[in-house]
């Protein structure tokens, strides 16, 4: 029996209703079963389970899957692993089972990493590692943090590693392309290597730092490759599952040395963003952990800016985080070295809500002195104030700042109604509102019909018939993949297509999206020539856009001739 049969089989055979509801209490509300979903912190029963579909959703924090990936993402394990234990349970045996060509392909890249992470760790511990051994004992970090964290070393010798792998069967081309080589060298030199996990906790790359007093850049990160995605990382990530849920919340510094350092001192909800830029992958797995968010990011101008940023961010997502200021020249790393574990614990007990860190940002750079800055100071203070979701919180600041500036409460009280009443219909400008609602409406069209191919094989057939291309890369590649699947397994499932598309963790937290965005399921097929014609007219102006701007560059008259009548045609329907 192939991987695919096999997978499908064994979840036939469980009740993904019985598998979440031995761990999490489940209560039946109609057709669906309720808990409080176990991948973001929170108290209602936002996850819902269909034993129709077998698929779960949450509407809070938009994980959706299978009986497999939930068992993947609670237990912490890979794929096959679960696989054997849920055979197990329903007396299939698992083990030597000929995997499907995706899953071996990727098995094989994540295999070489495992092998380089603990090639690393040898060199680490070998008479070569001595050095690089007192420069992290030298910082401060012991043997068992080094073995905690995986940490090794890349060896001056230039092809150890390569040739190593390729006498594994790996042949360069591959070796070149998940960014452990250059050609038949490796890519890591005389490094301090820190594996990189994804969310799943599987190395995929690596960060190498320089020890000795060389000019070189401080750190080397892996490129992007098929399985790592830079954006996609947070340091830490896997690891700090356990350690947010019991802590109920996540702290998030910038560099993972800082995270290390963190662990030192017993904190273990750390993660690291490795920079200080958020993407939004990051940010939903942050939403993962926890929603109490304490951002604890270097005491410089660009970690304060960045607190700034990732604070709005989150508070666009309803999450209003706490935040950290270090002296200027600190970051949690150096902070907890020079002031110590206390000093440190009582930093993040005393975090500030974003909006009052926010607000004492606003000070920076105004001339108290001057009327026109202080009022221009005050107005802000108040539009930040109509963001906060707490009345009581609202009336400390304002009286706070009544009596500062010596105003009454009662106008500052007016002006935050009166704003707060304007902030309500958001968009100033008209244009602005039109061009949000049609890129809504269009996006909106899209995750409908992939949900509705999901859940009627004829949806499929429609897309079909009427030759639907889709306009966003994404999209098409969702649907040439929904496509695929039902031509080969001549149905569709939701439940199966989740295994499906394991690997393609792009793909997938697509899927997670549209499924968890809670959408009914009876369509007609007017309601689907309705979405595609909402999709065709928005490639239309596209297509025009596109031309309209070809036709500016144009010199030639009878190309731009031609780029009219092209125009023409398309806005009056005829191509
Ligand atoms: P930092 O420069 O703050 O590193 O960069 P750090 O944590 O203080 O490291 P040490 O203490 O000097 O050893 C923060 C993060 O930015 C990324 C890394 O992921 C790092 O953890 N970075 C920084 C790079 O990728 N490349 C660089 O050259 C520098
Ligand atoms: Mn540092």
């Amino acid at each position: 029996m192939d991987q695919n049969d096999l997978t499908t089989e064994i979840r036939n055979k469980v009740d993904i209703v019985d598998i979440i509801g031995e761990r999490i209490p489940l209560t039946a509300k109609g057709r669906n079963f309720f808990g409080v979903c176990p991948f973001h912190d929170d108290t209602n029963p936002s996850m819902s389970v269909s034993r129709d579909k077998q698929i779960y959703k949450c509407f809070s924090c938009g994980a959706s899957g299978n009986v497999y990936t939930f068992l993947m993402n609670y237990e912490h394990k890979e794929f096959k692993e679960v696989l054997r234990d849920l055979g197990k349970r329903v007396g299939i045996h698992v083990s030597g089972v000929k995997v499907n060509k995706a899953t071996t392909k990727y098995d094989s890249l994540y295999e070489a990493y495992r092998f380089a992470v603990k090639y690393y760790q040898n060199n680490l511990v070998s008479s070569y590692g001595k050095e690089a051994k007192e420069y992290l004992h030298y910082r401060g970090f012991s043997d068992a943090i080094i073995k905690e964290f995986q940490i090794g070393l890349s060896l001056l010798e230039r092809q150890d590693l390569t040739t190593l792998l390729t006498t594994k069967q790996y042949d360069l081309t591959t070796l070149n392309q998940i960014g452990l080589s250059i050609d038949d060298r490796d890519t890591y030199v005389d490094r301090i290597m820190f594996p990189l996990q994804d969310s799943y906790g599987r190395v995929v790359g690596f960060s190498g730092r320089i020890y000795k007093d060389i000019e070189q850049s401080k750190y080397i990160n892996t490129k992007e490759t098929v399985i790592f995605k830079k954006g996609d990382c947070l340091y830490h990530y896997h690891a700090a599952i356990d350690a947010a849920r019991i802590s109920k919340s996540i702290i998030v510094m910038e560099g993972f040395m800082d995270v290390i350092r963190a662990f030192t001192i017993g904190l273990k909800n750390t993660v690291a963003l490795m920079g200080t830029a958020l993407t939004t992958e990051q940010l939903r797995l942050i939403k993962r952990l926890s929603r109490n968010v304490v951002l604890c990011l270097d005491g410089d101008e660009a970690g304060r800016h960045a607190a700034l940023k990732i604070g709005q961010t989150l508070l666009d997502e309803g999450i209003e985080s706490k935040v950290i200021t270090l002296p200027n020249d600190d970051d949690p790393d150096s902070y907890i070295l020079k002031n110590g574990k206390e000093k440190f614990l009582e930093l993040i007990e005393n975090a500030i809500f974003y909006s009052d860190y926010k607000i004492a940002s606003l000070k920076e750079n105004i001339n108290f002195d001057s009327e026109e800055d202080l009022s221009s100071y005050i107005n802000r203070v108040i539009l930040e104030t109509t963001k906060i979701d707490d009345e009581i919180r609202v009336e400390i600041i304002l009286k706070k700042l009544a009596k500062d500036y010596n105003i009454g409460y009662n106008t500052l009280e007016k002006r935050f109604r009166d704003m707060k009443e304007n902030s309500k219909p958001a968009p100033k400008i008209d244009v602005e509102k039109k061009v949000v609602k049609r890129r809504n409406k269009y996006i909106l069209a899209m995750e409908q019909v992939i949900f509705h191919m999901l859940n009627h094989p004829w949806v499929i057939d429609l897309v079909e018939q009427e030759k639907m291309i889709f306009p966003s890369n994404e999209t098409r590649l969702l649907t040439n993949e929904i496509i695929y699947f039902y031509r080969k397994n001549r149905s569709i499932t939701i439940a199966d297509f989740y295994t499906y598309l394991q690997d393609k963790t792009d793909l997938l937290s697509y899927l997670e999206k549209i499924v968890s965005t809670n959408i009914l399921e009876d369509v007609t097929k007017e309601d689907l020539l309705a979405y595609f014609k909402v999709i065709k007219d928005y490639s239309k102006s596209q297509e025009i856009k596109r031309l309209e701007r070809l036709m500016k560059k144009e010199s030639d008259c009878l190309e731009q001739a031609k780029i009219v009548e092209q125009i023409r045609k398309l806005k009056l329907g005829e191509i």
